[in-house]
Order: structure tokens, then sequence, then C-alpha cells
């Protein structure tokens, strides 16, 4: 059996849209090392296409990466504007609501070399992939061109260990339906990748943050928080991770691939309470632009009382295995040098 190994790339900041003759030229400059049989190593020029289901806030950025380094990229999405938006981006891109379309409709998933689910289930179906099409994934994916399978799911598998540390070893406790859901998900993804002889990972991901979604998104435009967010707003620790790192942690692997793939949580070192990320944000930006911030609404963390009984799913989550196992130095180890760096990168962002 050949292992296939894209030559590394340094993570760098995320950027696009990119342009598409850059990538044209960088891909000519893209190598696999093929290990063969007779222990002896090869180059050869590459093919490397990504799919990506549900090219949603991770995929984007995720895809404007893989484009900078010359890859071609195809994936999914909902919406005809967000259709046209990834197009601009470079993207072949399928409209593609999965309790709706047919996988037939999507050409390019028997070509790819390199597949990402970033879906996630859908109350009362679990995941609508595995759920509608499990059979015809396969088929369509086994035709020896599949190198390496991706599953992004969540460290609420966990369930609540009362703020003990968790890492992948540890049983999982899933409580809720949805993460109930995604465990079901996980062990389909990897079943799945057994039964093509594909190396399968999964990555469970703490709360992710990045341009656009963020503290400091949600202050400056003062938006309320969500039901979801607002649940979570009780919890003494809460993991995040910055969405430059996750696209690090995927490009590492896909660069330094394991026979057996598995599963790993991508967190930052800080799983510190969200009022005091929405407190340090406030306070950055009122240094930043102190005018404006002065005329912006409360902070939304100090709009509602917490309750003892909100709290849900108390645990710290260990990222020491994607350290050791794929050499992760994380860009943004904890919330702040991930805000500052969003704060930095706008411009007055008050209308
Ligand atoms: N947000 C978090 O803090 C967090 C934390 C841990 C794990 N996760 C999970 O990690 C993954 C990536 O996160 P993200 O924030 O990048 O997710 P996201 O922005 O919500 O993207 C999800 C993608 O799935 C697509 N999708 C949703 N329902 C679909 C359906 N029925 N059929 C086909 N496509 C569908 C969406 O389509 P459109 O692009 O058209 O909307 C979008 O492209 C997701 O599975 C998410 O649930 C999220």
């Amino acid at each position: 059996m050949e292992i296939c190994m894209i030559s590394g790339q340094c993570p760098g900041p995320c950027v696009f849209p990119p342009t598409f003759d850059a990538h044209r030229q960088l891909k000519l400059r893209q190598f696999c090392c093929c290990y063969s049989s007779d222990g002896k190593t090869h180059s050869s020029p590459v093919a490397s296409r990504m799919f990506i289901f549900g090219v949603g806030f991770v995929g984007k950025f995720f895809a404007a990466e893989l484009k900078m380094e010359g890859w071609d990229i195809s994936g999914t999405c909902t919406s005809v504007s967000k259709k046209k938006e990834l197009q601009h981006m470079g993207l072949e891109t399928f409209l593609f609501n999965a309790e709706d379309h047919d996988l037939n409709c999507l050409p390019r998933l028997q070509d790819t070399s390199h597949l990402l689910i970033s879906i996630p289930p859908i109350s009362g179906l679990g995941d609508p992939l595995l759920g509608l099409y499990r059979d015809l994934l396969r088929s369509k994916l086994s035709n020896g061109k599949l190198q390496w399978l991706s599953y992004l799911s969540t460290t609420s598998v966990y369930g609540d260990t009362g703020g003990a540390w968790v890492d992948e070893n540890c049983p999982v406790k899933a409580s809720s339906e949805s993460a109930k859901a995604r465990l079901v998900a996980e062990e389909g993804w990897l079943e799945l990748g057994r039964a093509l002889g594909v190396p399968a990972y999964v990555f469970r991901l703490g709360g992710i943050y990045g341009p656009g979604r963020s503290a400091v998104d949600t202050i400056i435009k003062q938006q309320t928080l969500t039901k979801n967010q607002r649940n979570r707003e009780s919890t003494k620790f809460t993991s995040r991770v910055h969405v430059a790192d996750i696209c690090q942690v995927l490009k590492a692997c896909i660069n330094k691939p394991s026979l057996s793939g598995g599963v790993y949580n991508v967190v930052d070192d800080d799983p510190t309470p969200r009022v005091e990320v929405f407190e340090f944000a406030r306070e950055m930006l009122k240094e930043k632009w102190p005018g404006e911030m002065a005329k912006s609404l409360p902070s939304p963390v100090t709009d509602f009382i917490h309750k003892k009984d909100d709290y849900k799913g108390e645990k710290r989550v260990s990222n020491a295995l994607m350290k050791r196992e794929l050499g992760i130095k994380l860009l943004h180890p904890t919330y702040r040098s991930g805000l500052r760096s969003i704060a930095e990168s706008l411009h007055n962002p008050f209308p």
C-alpha cells in the first residue's frame, strides 16, 4: 500500500478571496512523496482535490488556505447567494441540501483525493449524509482515489465531567440528543473510512471563533447572544479554538497522515468562561476606539442573570494529542491573542 504525503506548506493567515492565477502557479510546484512497498521514496506531481461537504465558516477559511497552495476545491452549500460567494473565491460549488438533493448531483465527488465533512447532524435524522446515502457514498468513493477523510465534530460529545480534564481516551458521556447524534456520526465516518481502506479522522472542535465570528464582532455589531450562546454563558470552562488553528491542524493531518486515522481534540490551551472573554474583548475595543465604545450598548453578557441550573457540560478539554502527534504549535493558544489579531485586522468598524 502506498501512503501519499503532500509537501508541507507553512500555515499562514487566512486571506480570501484568493486569486486563481496564483493557485495555478503554486499547483505546479506541489508534489507528492510516495512511499512504495520497495521502501524507496518517489516524488511526482499529484492532483490534490478537496471536496468539502458544507462549506461553512471553517470550510471557507480552510478552502481559502488550500486554494493558496494550489488545490482544486469543490464543495457544497445550501443557498444561491452563498454559492456565488464561494464561486467568487474560485471554488467549484454545488447547491446541496442533504434532505432535498441527490448525491448524484455532485459529479466531483468520485474524483476527490481528500474529503472533509462539515455538515452537522439533523435533529431526528442524525448525520444526513450517512443516514440517507451511506451505500451510495461508499460506492462513489471506492475507486481508489480517496486518500484522506475527515469529519468535523464537537467537544460536546464528552458531556459533563464536572470540570475535569478530558482527552481522547476518556469515555464519552454525551447526554444531549445532538451530542449523541454526533457520536453516532463520528463512528459512522470512521467506519466508512475502514470500509474504504482510507485513514479517517474525527476532529472534536471547541467553540469556533475567527474573523467575522467572535466576541469582538458580537460587541461591534451590538448583537444579542443566541439561545445556545446564552446557555453556554454560565459555564465555567468553555473550550474554544481560532479557525486559523483548525486549518493548521487539518493541514498537519494531511501532511502527516497515520495509517489508522484517529480522533483529535482541537481546542486552545485556555478553557476560560465566556464572560471573561467578552470582558476582555470589550476592554480591548474601548482602548482602541474609546469614543465609539462609549456610544455602544452595554456588554451583551451582562444582559441576563446566570442561573446555577443552566450549568451544562462542564469539562476541560486537553489538546495534548494534537500537539504530540501532529506537531501543532497553536497560533492562538489563548482567546487573548486570537481576539487581538481580529481587532488588529479591523479598520474603524463602527458605522
Ligand atoms: N460553531 C461552533 O462553535 C462549533 C463548535 C464545534 C463543532 N462545530 C461543528 O463543526 C462543523 C464546522 O463548524 P462551522 O462553524 O464551520 O459550521 P457552519 O458554518 O454552520 O457550516 C455548516 C455547513 O453545513 C451546511 N449544512 C447545514 N445543514 C445542511 C444540510 N441539511 N444539507 C447540506 N448542507 C448543510 C451549511 O450550509 P450553508 O453554507 O448553505 O449554510 C454549511 O455549509 C459543523 O459541523 C459544526 O456543527 C461547530
